[in-house]
């Protein structure tokens, strides 16, 4: 095809910058923090690559432009179709029923139509940047029906799909009244991708209970319909990671140290500082976590005056009901500890309800004895992994849920927890708060030698290596 298509085109629900456009026409672009972006940028700069996704803001239209050698293609938003597809069938549909229903998920036909609509878009303008035979990876829940929807208009594509979040057991996922179209959606895509093995097989499993489609182990054999031969699909895990030396670097930078000081004298030089950073989400088990932390300060078993909890929470989807709740709840908590326990210059928690630049959260992680990572559910959990990056002295410890996806890669390194079983938890962190500098480093070590050598460049060629050595043909399909 000619040239201005792409050899690789990834399709993700946010652009990877935030932009504006000039009354002229023109766009000024600013590069938004994030992982994906870090991931996929040397693979797409090596592979003449395009980035299909949303600004981010309603009605903002603009032509594909170049941003620091990576080209965006935008894709508009209604103020309408954010409420209904990003807001609600996102993040009030998918988002709480994809995480075990900690928060119940509301279904609304409208919601669904948006969804579709959207997911249609998303597909055409990827279509329509796609060099004949390329790659196209789509990320994640809000584009499940893109794979599908793209490969109607082009059968030449090979296309993978990579979900970031957990894929539920089917006996929750079953709840969805659109339950078989996100499934044959998905199954568009040659490779479906997930975090852990237990997702790719609670994805399976939904299809043979789903559809008529067969399943053999990790392969799916598409049936032959319309007049096209049937295909496989494949669905396996790739647990995502960070930059890891990137951020290796960032935490021994001697202005990152020296900040990292800093911090600790304005916490008062507590003896024990603990960390929490998530957005701010049902899902991270954040009231969890300062409830247990509150009942330690009450029992007397962590000392109120040498000790402090910093909790970063960044304010994340702000027009969503239980999301509003969530901060109502946090806050009042929070008050409440800080009231009883707190003294002039001394806080028991430190809550900041804001986002930090990369250096600013490599110091706190840095300045932290304990990191607390208590979700409910969580895909992967990059926190734990930028924590682990960031302490190169092999000192501090990671009290990690078992919830997460980052647990079934951990290991032993961390101390797990049920965030559900609140003594537990309470257990841990004072076991985390009181465990000696030998331990800690036997421990560190471990993580390190995973994280440091398992990061997202290894995560992304590893995915595409597999979607690319996929077989080309379809295969031919007798029907039983
Ligand atoms: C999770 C999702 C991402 C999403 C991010 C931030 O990590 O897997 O797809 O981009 O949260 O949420 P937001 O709704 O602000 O994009």
């Amino acid at each position: 095809m000619n040239d201005s298509r792409y050899d690789l085109v990834v399709v993700a629900n946010r652009l990877p910058v935030d932009f504006s456009v000039r009354p002229g026409g023109g766009v000024d672009w600013q590069r938004s923090p994030g992982g994906l972006v870090t991931a996929l940028e040397p693979v797409m700069q090596a592979a003449d690559g395009a980035w299909v996704g949303w600004s981010g803001a309603p009605d903002l239209a603009a032509e594909p432009f170049d941003a620091d050698g990576l080209r965006l293609v935008p894709v508009t938003l209604s103020a309408s179709e954010i409420e209904r597809y990003y807001e609600g069938f996102s993040n009030d549909t998918l988002w709480p029923l994809y995480h075990d229903v900690v928060s119940t998920p509301t279904y609304h036909r409208q919601w669904w139509d948006a969804y579709r609509r959207v997911n249609q878009r998303f597909a055409d303008a990827a279509a329509a940047q796609a060099a004949e035979g390329a790659v196209v990876w789509v990320h994640d829940y809000q584009l499940q029906l893109v794979p599908r929807m793209l490969r109607d208009q082009r059968p030449d594509l090979r296309i993978g799909f990579f979900d970031h979040i957990p894929f539920p057991p089917v006996e929750l996922f079953q709840q969805l009244p659109w339950r078989r179209q996100i499934v044959e959606g998905l199954l568009g895509a040659d490779l479906v991708g997930f975090q852990r093995g237990g997702d790719a097989s609670n994805f399976v499993r939904a299809v043979r209970r789903l559809t008529t489609h067969t399943t053999r182990g990790p392969i799916v054999t598409v049936d032959a319909e319309r007049g096209t031969l049937g295909r496989h699909v494949r669905a396996g895990a790739f647990p995502i990671s960070i930059d890891s030396t990137h951020f290796d670097e960032l935490a021994r930078s001697p202005e990152v140290q020296a900040r990292a000081k800093e911090i600790r004298t304005e916490l008062g030089d507590p003896d024990v500082v603990m960390l929490g950073v998530d957005r701010l989400d049902y899902t991270k088990g954040i009231r969890h976590r300062i409830k247990a932390y509150g009942e330690l300060l009450d029992d007397g078993r962590i000392d109120a005056a040498r000790t402090t909890l910093v909790q970063v929470a960044s304010p994340s989807r702000e027009n969503v009901g239980a999301y509003q709740e969530l901060r109502e709840h946090v806050e009042v908590l929070v008050g409440r500890i800080n009231g009883e326990f707190g003294e002039l210059g001394h806080s028991a928690i430190h809550y900041l309800h804001h986002s930090y630049p990369p250096e600013e959260m490599a110091a706190l992680y840095l300045a932290a004895d304990v990191m607390l990572v208590t979700s409910l559910r969580d895909g992967m959990n990059l926190v734990a992994k930028e924590y682990i990056a960031a302490r190169s002295d092999e000192q501090g410890v990671l009290v990690l849920s078992e919830f997460t996806g980052a647990a079934d890669e951990l290991g032993a390194g961390p101390l797990l927890v049920n965030p559900h079983d609140i003594e537990g938890t309470k257990d841990a962190i004072v076991q985390a708060a009181r465990m000696s500098e030998r331990e800690q480093r036997r421990r560190m070590r471990r993580l390190r030698r995973k994280v440091m050598s398992d990061d997202v460049a290894k995560w992304s060629q590893g995915f595409l290596g597999v979607l690319q050595a996929m077989p080309r043909r379809h295969v031919s399909v007798v029907a039983s």
